[in-house]
Formats: C-alpha cells, structure tokens, sequence
C-alpha cells in the first residue's frame, strides 16, 4: 500500500456525527480568528450530504460571529433556490436561515442566467468583496466525490482556461446539470481548506487522492493543495478505512 500523503493534516474520527461535531468546532474557531484579525470570516460552503449536519450543529452555536460572517458557495447545480438540488436551498434550510446572518452576508450563486453568465457574475462579485486581490478564503470546505471531483471540478472535464478564472461553468457528468464552481485557482488562496469525506464507498477514492502518486493524471481534488493555507481532511472511519497513516 503506498503511503497517503500526510504533508496534508488527516483527521479520523468514528463516525459521521463525531466529524459533523469537530468541523463545526473548526468553523468557529476559524470564524473567531478571522473575525479578531480582520473583522470578518469568508467562508466557502461545500454542498452534498456530508456536510449537512455540521450545518444543523451550527444553527444552534451561539458561538458564531454571525453578524461578521459572509457565506460564499464552492459550487451551485444551476437551479432554483427552491429546488431539492440547490446547495443554497440546504444551507439555507439546515442553518442561515436560522441564524442572525445579515441577508447581505450571504453570497449565493445565481445560476438562473446559465452555468457561463453566471459564474462570470460570481467571479466580479468576489473580486468586488475581496477588493480584486487574490486573498481568498478564510475557509473552504469541500466534499469528495467518488471519482475524484471536488466543489463541481469533475475529471477529464477542468478546462485549461480554469487556471486563470476564480469561477467557472460546468457540467455534471452523471446528469448533465449545469453547474458553477470555485476553481483550483482561488481555492488554493484561502487560509484553510478542509476536505469532509464519510462512508465506505469513499474509501477507495480518498486512498487514491491522498496517496503519493505522481505517474498518474492528476483528479481535481489532488489540485486542491493551498498555496500558503492549511489543508486538512477529516473523514470518519469508514472513509478512511483504506488509508496507510504510517510514516
Ligand atoms: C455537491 C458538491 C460535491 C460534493 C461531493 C461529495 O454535491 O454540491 O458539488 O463536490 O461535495 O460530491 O458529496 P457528498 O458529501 O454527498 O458525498
């Protein structure tokens, strides 16, 4: 077995609710600091299922600096804010509606105009709130999926031109939804990105996303490496069932 890569921070923990409760511990730490250090916390949502109940545990943290935290979104599916798929719709549901977050504060993705209007208009509204300035992410938090896409950066589908874009269109392969999507680019100028991966059907793919590989193409979420941040990842057992952690 080759050794996973642990340059990066991997943390294991014995299921689902155990990792929900140490990721929202995360967020407000990370939420406290950027606060302190700079009077407000960006933070970048991963949709999907895992994240889900941190976002229940954080609807009711009276710790959070709520009113001093903007939400941005990693990716969108192009659909309504109503629709099941939105992972604006779950946030909302699960915690931002719950919370005295100012409405201006939060970022959703529009997709409405389509997958290419739409994350050019995401890509002007970040520069505007990060004054132009590749600063980033206070924190990111992404899913894994299971071949290796994150955010909605799918295999053999990243577009050369994604380098230089902060925000790009794209298609899911598995239904063909329009999507928009964080890029590598500005993913990888945030302070902390932090992975959440559970179950077993994981397993495989997060062995093979952290493990030293060089011959082989590189899967989006190998691209996602923070240029001075910190990486972490936090799966529970299950996921991280196929993973050699000795040095
Ligand atoms: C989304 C994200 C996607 C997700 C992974 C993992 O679904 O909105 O685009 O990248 O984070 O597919 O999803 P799970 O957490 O459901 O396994």
């Amino acid at each position: 077995m080759r050794r996973a890569n642990i340059d990066t921070g991997v943390h294991i923990f014995v299921n689902v609710e155990e990792l929900s409760q140490a990721v929202a511990d995360l967020v407000v730490k990370c939420a406290q600091a950027a606060v302190q250090a700079s009077g407000r916390f960006a933070w970048a949502l991963s949709g999907g299922e895992t994240p889900t109940r941190t976002y229940e545990l954080l609807s009711h943290s009276n710790r959070m600096p709520w009113t001093q935290t903007h939400v941005f979104w990693a990716d969108e599916r192009c659909v309504s804010p109503f629709d099941p798929r939105s992972n604006f719709g779950m946030a909302n549901e699960l915690m931002l509606k719950r919370v005295p977050i100012p409405e201006q504060n939060v970022h959703r993705i529009e997709c409405e105009e389509g997958a290419k209007a739409s994350a050019e208009k995401y890509e002007r509204s970040l520069q505007i709130f990060f004054d132009g300035e590749m600063v980033g992410f206070d924190l990111v938090l992404l899913g894994l999926g299971s071949d290796g896409h994150t955010a909605s950066l799918f295999p053999g589908a990243v577009p050369q031109s994604a380098a230089e874009r902060w925000v790009i269109g794209s298609t899911s392969p598995g239904d063909n939804l329009p999507r928009v999507s964080l890029t590598a680019t500005i993913i990888n100028q945030s302070k902390e990105v932090v992975f959440l991966v559970s179950g077993a059907a994981k397993a495989q793919i997060a062995k093979d996303v952290l493990r030293i590989n060089e011959d082989t193409p590189k899967l989006p979420a190998q691209t996602i490496r923070p240029k001075s941040g910190v990486l972490v990842w936090m799966l529970d057992q299950d996921a991280a069932s196929l993973l050699d952690l000795t040095v």
